[in-house]
């Protein structure tokens, strides 16, 4: 594998540059919550990515003026200190991989379509982004990862490093991170595309974010998944999520919306149950998350449309639906949900055919 090759540096040449990427979020159907070693999921997980939620970022490189590489760091054109802080050390735990890090300092100039810690995965979006840039800069100062495929699996391979659920943005449509028996080719080291598995109706899947409430999240996915050494559900919680994720691949292919929608609301309630049930507890669901997710049922129940929930470690619902069935939903969600979101309303999204390189 590529990324296990010693690393390259700049020797008698140098090089600067200006690299543009556009990398969506995801929302996961089977939920990633939990992990072990560095950086390796306790089980399987399987996304969608989206279209209109993405992170666009500018990287300006150069070579580096001191002895320490140095980081500029603009979010939304402000300078952002504490992101600043987590995009250094993610650098430098990524030296071995990319020892011209060191060489080189960087501004960075970041912007994501949708509000910050909304529950919105901006890491997913944000360090996808940022490992398909260093993958491009050793593309172009070096002239490697020139096949396609080496250099997707490379920028999820890092981008993993970054934030577990980076590694699913790296890919379009729906990505399994983590190993599923019976699936050739998944790996707990970076996603892969399972397009190739898919049924019609699952590929142009809705997701419309009900933003509930738009705030900082309580508690950091790093320490969620912490909690989860402790949980005393932990082991039942991993073989649920191993047993759903190489169900939903059928499902997915098979084209089962009922299985689908029992699957993926059973996911985001369990990842809210494992929040409730560590130590400390987290709960993360607002009144009006509980309102929305009754409201949603109600309405599946009254017309048979098929629309179910998810939700990330956050109050903010996903409300999932196959795109044929878009124009009752809207009405759905404007006559009945919107009372109950907060002043962001809501992002209408759907699946999304993965990064594009802008520049
Ligand atoms: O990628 P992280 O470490 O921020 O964890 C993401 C965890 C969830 O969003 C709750 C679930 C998932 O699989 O995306």
């Amino acid at each position: 594998m590529l990324y296990d090759k010693p690393g390259l540096k700049f020797k008698n040449q140098d090089c600067s540059g200006e690299i543009v990427w556009q990398s969506p979020s995801n929302i996961a159907v089977v939920k990633y919550w939990g992990k072990k070693g560095f950086q390796i999921p306790s089980n399987p997980s399987i996304s969608f990515s989206l279209n209109r939620s993405y992170s666009k970022t500018r990287v300006l490189f150069r070579p580096a003026t001191g002895k320490n590489f140095k980081v500029r760091f603009l979010l939304n054109n402000t300078p952002q200190p504490d992101f600043k802080k987590k995009i250094i050390s993610y650098f430098k735990s990524l030296t071995k991989i990319f020892p011209f890090i060191e060489q080189l300092d960087f501004e960075i100039h970041s912007n994501n379509t949708f509000p910050h810690s909304a529950g919105i995965a901006s890491s997913a979006s944000g360090m996808s982004a940022l490992a398909l840039i260093l993958c491009d800069i050793e593309r172009y100062c070096f002239n490697r990862l020139t096949r396609l495929e080496d250099f997707f699996q490379k920028a999820s391979f890092v981008a993993r490093m970054g934030s577990g659920s980076a590694s699913r943005s790296v890919f379009g449509g729906w990505v399994a991170w983590g190993a599923i028996e019976g699936m050739e080719g998944t790996s707990d080291l970076f996603g892969v595309p399972i397009k190739n598995y898919i049924h019609s109706d699952f590929l142009n899947y809705q997701d419309s974010i009900l933003l509930v409430e738009t705030g900082t999240k309580k508690v950091s996915s790093r320490i969620g998944h912490d909690l989860m050494k402790n949980n005393p559900f932990a082991k039942d919680r991993f073989s649920q999520a191993k047993q759903n994720a190489k169900r939903l691949v059928k499902v997915l292919k098979a084209g089962d919306i009922d299985e689908f929608i029992r699957i993926t609301e059973s996911e985001a309630l369990t990842l809210h149950a494992m929040m409730m049930a560590s130590q400390p507890s987290f709960i993360l669901m607002k009144p009006q998350t509980l309102n929305i997710i009754e409201e949603i049922r109600a309405y599946r129940r009254e017309t048979g449309v098929p629309v179910c929930f998810t939700l990330d470690a956050g109050p903010n619902v996903h409300l999932l639906y196959p795109k044929s069935n878009r124009n009752q939903v809207n009405k759905f969600v404007r006559n009945d949900i919107k009372p109950y979101l907060g002043e962001n309303g809501f992002i209408d999204d759907e699946i999304g055919p993965g990064p594009k390189k802008l520049m």
